[in-house]
């Protein structure tokens, strides 16, 4: 996710657009760049790291113009560095893009036999070339964006200006979220509201295939049909700090949101449904180097050591492959049997946590081959490691650690179907099917976020009680651990995730009518068994929270109250069962009237031992 930005109009823009990179920041923040066009010349300046950088540069630099475009970076093609920031020119046509071009490739080498020479490793400077392709032979800058659109796949909100054309910007989208609007002195546009509203509170949401115009004056839209389209201004009333949280109240319930939206980010461009495989191309490993892995480790700390756990489930379910998961802490220390030909997955959002480096050190040091899923394109980890599967969740604000999750969840998906696939233990049409589930998971996470509101309900009568327990079987024994994790983290509430077989040895001896007992009973084959736990735990005055499959009387009948999901394979319920938990740790937190965003004792990224 990056951050996009334009202005022209009579003020300077240079002070426009800085400040309006400020208020993008939270949407990537790996490196930054303006555009200007001034007296026919067209200046592009671009840094890496933090915005503060791009500001002193350009404060140097003594920067003016009246018409510009600006971008924040969060990476997904190409590591942060000033030749992958944007703006990306091509002759005298520059652009800012966010998003993902799926077929970036197929078109990288259509223009390099066209003769186009790159100069950057992003998917966005494509674009550019293919803009600068179609106005050499005659579009305008509108028609040549017209035409791109029709060769595009994928995610984007691009806006470019030309050195032909000095009196507009043109902006598109398809797939993710772009707005424009004016006032007397100019006209704006911007991947969101943010850094709209310090100039106007009325704005105008593009929708795809829409083609925005920007003069000095006015702002008008072309429609998919080529013809002037009349999209409604919507007045804004939040206030800049709501608006970078998308009009919720915290980054965690923002981020919680936008997990459909991450699964598709991550999924996209990375399967071929005629095949029925997986296209992994980052993973620099070849399908005979999986094959003869010797053994399949999983490292991680926190969140990611769940998602982590899941992924044992899922290799040795799905395609028949012992995993071994440890925790960081424990693997660096702990003379691991860990041997040349065994592959290492270490897993982590920040990529820097440095009890999962350290063991990934450790195992590249015993010879083995290093795949990471990582979330910050360009950290440590990501660099160190063989082969990398970026999850595409862009910035995760919150400490408490959700859409990673389901970030890192889907990367395990899509690699077991690779390994799946390349040691023949899965058939195409197998594969097909894995993928036609995957593709629908965005619309079942829908269905769970439609829960909310019973969802809030639930904690508003459990938010008082200190102690709870998380139960769960097999393949959400880790989201047990996941759910009582983040209570934990941002309500200081005591909880314990447990396997659900476990309860007798044991913690059994803890419940009693004020220990909240949540259970994940999805109709699987463990079923009949779960329910057993949860008739142990009622028996002893438990309050019972299930989690469970839509239409599950038998569950309700035996629970307090049961949150449903939707009917899914078995090996898919992890995700669909985190989410309702994420938002029941979050509204639990709420009502005892915690700081969600940032609690006490935590870091982000724990970079330290
Ligand atoms: C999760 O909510 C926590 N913030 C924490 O457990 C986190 O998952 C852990 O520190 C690992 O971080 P990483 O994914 O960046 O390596």
């Amino acid at each position: 996710m990056c951050g996009i930005i334009g202005y022209i109009g009579k003020e300077n823009a240079t002070p426009i657009l800085i400040d309006g990179l400020k208020r993008l920041e939270y949407r990537g923040y790996d490196s930054a760049g303006i555009a200007l066009l001034h007296g026919g010349e067209l200046a592009v300046k671009r840094s890496v790291g933090k915005l503060i950088n791009l500001e002193q540069l350009v404060e140097r630099e003594h920067l003016d113009g009246s018409l510009g475009i600006g971008h924040t970076r969060w990476a997904t093609h190409g590591k942060p560095s000033e030749q992958n920031a944007h703006p990306h020119r091509s002759g005298n046509l520059v652009l800012v893009h966010n998003g993902i071009i799926e077929n970036f490739l197929s078109l990288k080498h259509r223009l390099e036999t066209e003769g186009y020479r790159f100069s950057s490793e992003t998917d966005t400077e494509v674009i550019a070339h293919l803009l600068e392709s179609y106005m050499k032979k005659g579009l305008s800058l509108r028609e040549a964006l017209r035409a791109a659109d029709s060769d595009l796949r994928g995610s984007y909100a691009v806006a470019a200006i030309c050195v032909s054309e000095p009196d507009v910007i043109v902006t598109t989208r398809s797939g993710c979220p772009l707005v424009i609007g004016k006032n007397g002195k100019g006209s704006f546009l911007a991947s969101d509201v943010t850094p709209l509203l310090a100039h106007t509170r009325n704005v105008v949401f593009l929708e795809d295939g829409d083609i925005g115009i920007l003069t000095s004056s006015d702002i008008s839209v072309i429609g998919s049909d080529a013809q002037i389209v009349n999209r409604a201004s919507v007045t804004i009333d939040w206030d800049a700090d709501a608006a970078e949280k998308g009009g919720y109240p915290d980054f965690m319930l923002k981020e919680i949101h936008e997990q459909p939206q991450v699964i598709m980010d991550t999924l996209r461009g990375r399967f071929n449904y005629e095949t029925g495989e997986a296209d992994l191309p980052d993973l620099s490993m070849t399908a005979q180097e999986l094959i003869e892995a010797r053994r399949i480790w999983i490292v991680a700390c926190g969140t990611s050591w769940h998602s982590g756990l899941v992924g044992k489930y899922l290799f040795e379910e799905m395609i028949r492959k012992p995993v071994q998961v440890d925790i960081g802490s424990e693997f660096r220390y702990r003379e691991p049997m860990i041997q040349k030909d065994d592959l290492f997955i270490a897993i982590s959002q920040s990529g820097e946590t440095a009890d999962t480096l350290a063991a990934a050190r450790e195992a590249k040091k015993r010879g083995a081959r290093v795949l990471s899923i990582v979330n910050v394109v360009g950290s440590t980890l990501a660099r160190e490691s063989d082969g990398v599967i970026y999850t595409r969740c862009g910035p995760e604000i919150s400490v408490a650690s959700t859409k990673a999750f389901t970030g890192q969840v889907m990367a395990l998906y899509l690699l077991a179907l690779h390994v799946g696939r390349v040691r023949e233990v899965l058939s195409a049409e197998e594969g097909r099917w894995w993928l036609d589930q995957y593709t629908a998971l965005p619309g079942r996470v829908e269905a769970v976020l439609k829960q909310e509101a019973d969802i809030v309900r639930i904690a508003e009568q459990y938010y008082s009680k200190n102690n709870f327990l998380y139960l769960g079987r097999g393949i959400n024994y880790p989201i047990a651990l996941e759910g009582a994790l983040k209570l934990k983290e941002i309500s200081y509430i005591h909880a314990e995730g447990y396997a659900a077989g476990e309860m007798k040895h044991g913690p059994i001896a803890l419940v009693d009518e004020d220990m909240p007992v949540v259970v994940l009973a999805p109709r699987d084959r463990l079923y009949e068994k779960t329910v057993n736990n949860l008739m142990e735990v009622r028996a002893r005055s438990a309050p019972v929270i299930a989690f469970g499959f839509e239409g599950d009387q038998e569950l309700s009948r035996v629970s307090e109250v049961v949150v449903p999901i939707p009917e899914v394979h078995p090996l898919l319920t992890p995700i669909l069962f985190a989410v309702g938990l994420q938002l029941l740790a979050y509204h639990i937190a709420v009502f005892r009237g915690l700081d969600v965003d940032r609690p006490r004792n935590l870091a982000k990224s724990v970079t330290v031992e």
